[in-house]
């Protein structure tokens, strides 16, 4: 099937991602590239005619003087409409012949825009109507620079009082620019902004649906694989496991997963893998109990990156060693041809496009990145289009359980990095232990407020095990045991977080389960740092 599509030129905002979600939420298929794709490039991509609109991101540079960024010029040849989002608004004004100048006052934050003209794309979006009938929208700005001449053909679309051109349009083109976000949720109308864009201004059809997707991906996995064998790492995260169940559902028994257990996995997971994918699936599992060889490679070690590098390095060799069997294949078998990774859309667009990345290692994160290449392996990645959002619609589809896919990330290394310091199996069976109960109770609570329970209230929630022993009394007696930290937060990329307000009811419940059940702990304390300046996991 062809989808339309459309295409987001990346000049490194950190919200570009946001203009393709929202984009993909009208269920419109689009991609994110970097702005210095070349003319041909532009043509290329649009040359079979599934292209239907172009939006040009705003910068990381608040400053347009900064920045030589320009958009490839084939983009306002193509005879396609153009929406520019911040300095995707300034670059358009400039390289269609109007003008940008330094602002003398910056706006960054909270603004009310005024619509003008009745433009095709704000005509009936406001939040509010001025007594004199004017049409407002509240929104986020974040701009320095702005265009001070427009372009031959434009009009103004949009002003505030310090930005009388916070919006312009060149109707006959179909060109839009605006200085706000529409992306970011502070601006209240940006889905209906952006939705007005892609489906009636682009008319791209939506069509992006992940129920109906499931078909299109199978077949294409198909393709692509043939009669060949799979080999896939499950971890039991929800994209290694989206990945395996639509591999599974494509090319059946050609696909066979490895399930590494390293021992520091949570409460009775590597039991609900097994029982979800060999069980309900009837998927060819393999389990690897590995758990001794890695507990006794980092019996001693205590320092985090040396654990890290310690755990990811196993790993990779325990896998290794079992796709070498797989690839060698065996009496009824071919041997393994493919490896499939769970890569999603995020991945490729981090490696591929942001130029503004930092190169600051905080932590060396776990993954097997490189494996197909040493393996001589093909690499199969049937998520690589898709964001987590997606993927997790697509799980469900598939017919995983809702608990499995909506379920907080949980890091490579595992229980590794929330043991502190050196690692032994008594501390994690106790941590196992008292984080099940922590998110048995954060499902248990409810909000009333927004009727969700305070598991899906957070993005990521677990125990930390500190390797100290406080004084307690329990009955007559005096104890001396280990302490754990409760770590729960918010946030919608993991680059920042904030520590979650957990009701104290929720706390008091989770801190009174831990001591009485779990023998060997007997303080329970709540962390209540943000990142940054710390960070999500305590290692
Ligand atoms: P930090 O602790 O860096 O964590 O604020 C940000 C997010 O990344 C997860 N994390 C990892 N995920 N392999 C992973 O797959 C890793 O090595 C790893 N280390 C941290 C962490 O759980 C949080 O969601």
């Amino acid at each position: 099937m062809q989808h339309s599509k459309i295409l987001i030129l990346d000049f490194g905002s950190q919200v570009t991602q946001l203009i393709a979600r929202r984009v993909r939420e009208a269920h419109v298929f689009c991609e994110v590239h970097p702005c210095d794709v070349s003319d041909d490039w532009v043509r290329a991509y649009a040359q079979d005619g599934t292209l239907k609109g172009v939006i040009l991101s705003g910068s990381h540079a608040s400053v347009y003087e900064d920045s030589t960024d320009r958009a490839p010029q084939a983009v306002f040849e193509l005879g396609v409409p153009v929406l520019g989002i911040c300095y995707g608004m300034q670059t358009m004004a400039q390289q269609l012949g109007g003008k940008v100048e330094s602002g003398h006052t910056r706006e960054f934050g909270y603004a009310e825009v005024r619509a003008h003209g009745h433009t095709a794309l704000l005509q009936d979006i406001a939040d509010f109507t001025t007594p004199e009938g004017h049409g407002m929208l509240k929104v986020w700005m974040s701009h320095g620079d702005k265009v001070t001449e427009l372009p031959p053909g434009f009009e103004v679309m949009a002003s505030t009082p310090s930005c009388p051109i916070a919006g312009m349009a060149d109707e006959a083109r179909k060109y839009y620019a605006v200085q706000f976000h529409p992306e970011v949720t502070h601006t209240v109308q940006g889905q209906a902004l952006l939705n007005r864009f892609v489906l009636d201004i682009c008319q791209a059809s939506p069509d992006w649906i992940m129920g109906d997707y499931i078909e299109e991906a199978v077949q294409k996995i198909r393709e692509q694989v043939g009669d060949e064998e799979v080999i896939l790492g499950l971890s039991g995260g929800v994209d290694s496991s989206v990945a395996a169940a639509l591999i599974h559902r494509a090319i059946g028994d050609q696909l066979t997963c490895v399930f590494v257990d390293h021992g520091l996995l949570r409460l009775n997971e590597g039991d609900m893998v097994m029982e979800m994918f060999e069980g309900k699936l009837h998927a060819k599992v393999i389990r690897v109990d590995a758990s001794e060889l890695f507990l006794g490679k980092l019996a001693g070690v205590s320092e985090p990156e040396q654990k890290r590098k310690i755990i990811g390095g196993l790993f990779v060799d325990v896998f290794k060693a079992e796709a070498a069997k797989l690839k060698a294949g065996d009496g009824g078998h071919k041997g393994a041809t493919f490896l499939a990774q769970g890569t999603i859309y995020p991945d490729v667009i981090e490696s591929g496009g942001a130029k503004s990345k930092k190169a600051v290692t905080i932590k060396s994160h776990h993954n097997v990145g490189g494996l197909p290449e040493q393996l001589g392996l093909k690499l199969l990645e049937p998520l690589r289009e898709l964001f987590k959002d997606e993927v997790r619609e697509l799980g469900v589809a598939l017919g995983l359980p809702r608990n499995m896919v909506y379920r907080h990330p949980f890091p490579g290394p595992g229980l590794g990095v929330r043991i502190l310091g050196e690692v032994k199996k008594e501390y994690a069976d106790l941590l196992r232990r008292a984080d099940a109960i922590f998110i048995e109770e954060l499902g248990n609570f409810v909000d009333e407020a927004t009727g969700k329970s305070w598991y899906d209230l957070t993005s990521q929630a677990f125990t930390v095990f500190l390797p100290v022993k406080s004084v307690g009394v329990m009955g007559d007696g005096r104890t001396y045991d280990y302490v754990v930290a409760l770590r729960a937060v918010q946030t919608s990329d993991f680059m920042t977080a904030d520590w979650a307000e957990l009701p104290y009811a929720l706390l008091k419940k989770v801190s009174g389960r831990i001591i009485n059940e779990v023998r060997g702990i007997n303080r329970v304390t709540y962390d209540v740092s943000s990142k940054p300046p710390a960070t999500i996991e305590w290692e």
